[in-house]
């Protein structure tokens, strides 16, 4: 980035997981490790800037596992210090929620409001938060047990879909009856998720019509993507509402790679229509992990002196309200 414009954005995709049905954490940072200096590389070329040109060094402090942020870390320390210049630390989260403020270049794009609400849905989290300013968060409602994206990838699993299973039912779900089959919604109180009671649910449902009929899953995909990610909007869009009528905040933005969902996004924005709720979807190639989002967070820390030392270490379990070390 330069300043707050975008200037390239290049992602390793770590296909490594896909052989293995999941996340494999030593496997994920071997393969990081690896991708570091042709990853860099690349961005810098696409940028058109130099390895000298480069005035800040920003890396993802957590959350996540713990092997990736570590080599993630080193490596960010030591190339700052190769080059002498700043360290930032950024919290993953923090960047998926800003990423609503991505731009590239002579790109006019509309920015919320604080405070804005965010609808936070990754592999790892889901949480409704207050976004007061750029780097003030209050987390409203999580989730008690899985993520939105857990969800996800787990249900596919269970009907033989490869990892990381969220794009594929988006995709399937086009060709599907959402309302083919229906499944169970949590009674969870105030802004909190849960996930696991679906995922049970889900589970047994289609135990029980495999042992009636072995094609069910062949013969039924879609329709059970289709009914699975209808359910799953229906519990992120109800207690997102909820948030909207607590707070009186109607400025709402998504974040995390289930803010890709195609149908989350239409949902969405219907309901925005409906509503009168101004909705800000970062673009896709934004919602699922990525360094432009570090790089926001970054540029709002450096305005605001916030630089980290050669001490750091990586935090597995890293709240964005808590401002603890
Ligand atoms: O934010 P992210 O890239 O990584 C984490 O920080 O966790 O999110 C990954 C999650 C996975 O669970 C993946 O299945 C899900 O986002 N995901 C999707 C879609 N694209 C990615 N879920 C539903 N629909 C999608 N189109
Ligand atoms: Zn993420």
């Amino acid at each position: 980035m330069r300043g707050d414009v975008l200037l390239s954005n290049v992602i390793a995709t770590q296909e490594i997981h896909k052989e293995f049905g999941g996340v494999v954490p030593e496997l994920a940072s071997r393969s990081h490790d690896k991708n570091f200096i042709p990853v860099i590389n690349k961005a810098l070329n696409e940028a058109g800037v130099k390895k000298t040109d480069i005035d800040i060094v920003a890396f993802t402090r957590g959350p996540g596992l713990m092997g990736s942020l570590l080599v993630g870390c080193s490596f960010a320390k030591g190339y700052a210090l190769a080059l002498d210049i700043p360290l930032i630390e950024v919290n993953h989260i923090q960047g998926h929620i800003l990423s609503v403020f991505i731009r590239r270049e002579n790109e006019i794009v509309e920015f919320p409001n604080f405070p804005f609400l965010s609808l936070l849905v990754s592999g790892g989290h889901t949480q409704i938060v207050v976004v007061k300013d750029y780097l003030k968060m209050e987390i409203i409602g999580r989730t008690l047990d899985d993520a939105a994206g857990e969800a996800f990838d787990k249900c596919a699993k269970m009907i033989g879909i490869e990892y990381p299973g969220g794009p594929i039912i988006d995709k399937l779900s086009k060709t599907g009856d959402e309302n083919k089959f229906s499944f169970t919604k949590p009674r969870i109180k105030d802004l909190d998720f849960s996930f696991s009671g679906l995922k049970t649910n889900f589970l047994y449902f289609v135990q029980k019509k495999m042992k009636e009929d072995s094609n069910f899953i062949e013969e039924n995909k879609n329709h059970l993507a289709a009914s699975l990610q209808k359910t799953i909007i229906d519990i992120l869009s109800i207690k997102l509402k909820k948030a909207i009528q607590q707070t009186g905040i109607t400025e709402i933005a998504i974040g995390g790679g289930v803010a890709a969902n195609s149908g989350l996004r239409t949902k969405l924005s219907e309901i925005a229509k409906e509503e009168n709720w101004k909705l800000f979807l970062p673009k896709k190639e934004f919602t699922t992990d990525n360094a432009a989002m570090i790089a926001v967070v970054a540029y709002h820390k450096y305005l605001e002196g916030k630089f980290t030392t050669q001490n750091i270490t990586p935090k597995a379990r890293f709240v964005i309200d808590k401002n603890e070390d």
